[in-house]
């Protein structure tokens, strides 16, 4: 809902919990009178402004004629370098006649339905919701800049961005533009943000804010798993805001304190070696981000951002679309596989339950290790005798979905389509490019590039029967140079090759929308919501270890949904950690997520048999539950010895609750679960997993599975007072009702309200 106060003019943009007020000052400029708590509207919000009743020392008088008007001591809503602002700008321009300093100023205002209609970008999808377009104006140099704010009120969200035109006649050059910048009142705001590395994504990091400048970025070409694009802030009193770029490459977040205690946030493409030549009449649009606004803490504000991908950014077939159990060939056998030995997986899978067989890396080329073959997609028959569209089909009549691996960004220099095109690759010429994974990147850039991934992936996802593709990206860039782009457009690079990146994804899923596409680098190196607009789950991390996964999807489930994360059963030990978890265990963690096994299912005991096949009977049974239930994080993995978090149907009639011990304590305290988003008024039966147990000594004891807890309770005694389960084997013996957890232990609890 948007009220406008025509005469000042004010705009108050509303939510379903959340008020957004900007003002027109007399000088032109636009701020931010409140973003927070929900509040009446009314005709005028004079209680709200604020300034200094008399200059302010040392700081630039913006005119005279506003005296004491100053930029630096304004909550501004954008902010440009050059008046007496001297924070971080978020538009930085550069003239024909090399001046920098710009200057935008109100001059109209639009309320429209529906889409912005960015070209070849991502945007939030959608229809009936308002959004308020701000013309700015710098007349001097004829530019505008319109602001965007794009109400999604159910959300709780506002979804920003900006888009530069260039009205005169002379080029100018965009040295920063970010899609943001809001400045607000410190309360003591800590920052919060998503931080990692391979096999290590996720990871939470708090910051306290002092005077000064945080900020995160990536200069990798991709999100990156070291800093997802995302910044959240919180303060004492359980208020939450939360940003994230929907954007896939270099990205800038910053979180500044000026002296005058005002914060000020921004994100937006990496001003870091990027520069963009606007010619005369040309429009330059930013990716949109999503602000959104939580009183309910950390918990609110995911749920406002998984509702925004669920409903809004991820493509619309697949909306609340159950997600395919998986079985990957990937750590069952890397590179060394051959047809029948593919054909024994997937009989195998099918026996078990499994829906979707995918096979990974090293069907083409020459491919038999990571060294060649990235652009050859062509079969190697030596592997597959009878070809792809024999291959899929052979699984398809074995009962099975196929799927393919690609990698379609990547050349290797051991490669026919290099030998070809070595100018297709991303390097310099006087310099020898450096390797990540031994490959080197295709030139996006170059229009004839994109074609030809385009006309080859086409044809061979409409020669076979495929119904999923894992979309990976193994290599952050380096050697930036494009030499299909001109000199002056070098820099343009990065956000260059973002945009046919899109372009690439939007032709090959709209040509094949019955095809289900995994984002996938390296993991989650590039797990961000523009991906997910083109793709609708990701593979959230290379490491399939149970318990560091505990850490990897607790961290990114604050932005990312269960139904968006592919989570694996994996053998044992471990290949990224060594470690030896329990088979319950390792199922109990991927079931929070798009379950898929991927180890060598051949080799399993009938005993292991029995318990993947029940997993999968109850996956599949629970699968709406795990995949779209309202996600609660309990307990944080990252400063305890246990994970808990749970998942509650939008009815709140059902519930699932997932505990998780790293290491047993010695002689274990009663515990207590307070539990989330349950319906206070209904009686809920909890009841565990029927889990069998590990270890033959402890058979002999407890017999082949774990005892059954059962409690009945209402909703506000789960809530309040909390979930009591049995208590754990504290050393003193045995009996059956003694919960015997273990290292790496878990349980799954599943709550119905009583009929
Ligand atoms: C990296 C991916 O994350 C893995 O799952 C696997 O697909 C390999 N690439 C294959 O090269």
């Amino acid at each position: 809902m948007i009220n406008v106060n025509e005469k000042i003019p004010e705009f108050h943009l509303q939510t379903l919990n959340s008020s957004y007020i900007l003002r027109v000052l007399p000088t032109g400029h636009l701020i931010n009178l409140h973003y927070g708590h929900k509040i009446k509207h009314r005709k005028c919000f004079d209680c709200l402004y604020q300034n200094y009743s008399i200059e302010v020392g040392n700081e630039t008088n913006y005119n005279e004629k506003y005296t004491p008007f100053t930029l630096e001591t304004a909550k501004l809503e954008i902010s440009s370098y050059g008046k007496g602002d001297y924070r971080e700008p978020a538009i930085h321009l550069n003239f024909a006649d090399n001046s920098r300093v710009s200057d935008f100023k109100y001059k109209d205002y639009n309320i429209f339905k529906g889409k912005i209609g960015f070209k070849k970008q991502p945007e939030v999808r959608s229809k009936d919701n308002q959004t308020l377009q701000i013309i700015l104006v710098d007349k001097i140099k004829s530019i505008e800049l319109h602001l965007f704010y794009k109400i999604i009120e159910k959300c709780d969200v506002i979804v920003r961005s900006a888009k530069l035109i260039n009205k005169s006649n002379k080029k100018v050059k965009i040295e920063k533009i970010m899609s943001f910048n809001l400045d607000l009142d410190n309360d003591d705001f800590e920052v919060f943000t998503l931080s990692g590395k391979w096999i290590k994504e996720g990871q939470i990091s708090k910051q306290t804010l002092n005077k000064g400048t945080y900020y995160i970025d990536s200069k990798r070409g991709v999100s990156s798993s070291e800093h997802n694009p995302f910044l959240g802030l919180n303060n004492n009193s359980g208020e939450v805001y939360g940003f994230s770029l929907i954007y896939s490459g270099n990205h800038q977040g910053l979180v500044e304190i000026n002296s005058y205690d005002i914060i000020r946030i921004q994100m937006g493409i990496n001003p870091f070696d990027f520069q963009w030549l606007l010619d005369k009449g040309e429009k330059f649009q930013t990716p949109e981000v999503m602000l959104t606004f939580s009183k309910k803490g950390f918990n609110g504000m995911s749920h406002n951002f998984h509702q925004m991908i669920n409903d809004y950014i991820i493509p619309s077939q697949w909306r609340k679309y159950p997600r395919p159990i998986v079985f990957n060939n990937w750590e069952a056998t890397y590179f060394d596989f051959d047809e029948e030995t593919l054909l024994e997986l997937a009989k195998k899978a099918n026996k078990l339950g499994m829906e979707l067989f995918v096979l990974d890396d090293g069907w083409f080329g020459r491919r038999n290790d990571d060294s060649t073959s990235l652009g050859d997609w062509y079969v190697n028959y030596n592997k597959i005798p009878s070809g792809l569209k024999s291959l899929s089909k052979k699984i398809n009549e074995i009962g099975l979905d196929f799927g393919l691996w690609i990698e379609p960004e990547m050349i290797s220099i051991d490669s026919k389509l290099y030998e070809k095109h070595p100018d297709w690759a991303v390097k310099l010429k006087d310099r020898e490019p450096s390797l990540g994974r031994n490959q080197l990147l295709l030139d996006l850039c170059n229009p004839e590039v994109v074609d030809y991934l385009d006309k080859r992936f086409t044809e061979i996802f409409s020669d076979i029967n495929i119904s999923y593709v894992k979309w990976d990206m193994n290599r952050n860039f380096s050697d930036i140079y494009s030499s299909y782009l001109p000199q002056e457009r070098q820099q343009e690079f990065y956000h260059r090759y973002i945009l046919a990146l899109y372009d690439l994804m939007q032709r090959l899923t709209t040509k094949f929308p019955g095809i289900l596409f995994e984002g996938c680098a390296s993991g989650g190196n590039r797990y961000n919501p523009a991906l997910l607009y083109y793709m609708p789950q990701v593979w959230t991390s290379d490491n399939t270890d149970a318990i560091e996964r505990l850490k990897i999807q607790y961290g990114t489930s604050f932005i990312y949904p269960t139904s968006t994360m592919g989570a694996h059963v994996s053998d044992i030990p471990n290949h990224q950690v060594r470690r030896n978890t329990p088979l319950e265990s390792r199922f109990n963690t991927a079931a929070f997520g798009i379950l898929g096994y991927e180890l060598d299912i051949r080799e399993l005991t009938t005993r292991q048999e029995e318990i993947i096949k029940e997993q999968i009977k109850y996956y599949k049974k629970h699968r709406q539950l795990l995949q779209y239930g309202r996600f609660y994080r309990i307990e944080n993995p990252f400063t305890k010895n246990k994970a808990i978090w749970m998942v509650v149907s939008e009815n709140q009639k059902e519930a699932l609750v997932g505990y998780y011990q790293r290491l047993q304590e010695s002689n274990p305290s009663l515990e207590t679960i307070r539990l989330k988003g349950l319906d206070k008024e209904k009686i809920y039966k909890i009841k565990n997993r029927d889990q069998y147990i590990t270890g033959s000594k402890f058979r002999k004891i407890f017999g082949e599975k774990h005892n059954s807890e059962k409690v009945e309770a209402y909703g506000d005694e789960l809530i309040y007072a909390g979930f009591k389960p049995m208590s754990q084997y504290i050393g003193t013996g045995y009996n059956q009702n003694i919960r015997f957890v273990g290292d790496f232990g878990s349980r799954l609890y599943y709550l119905t309200t009583k009929k």
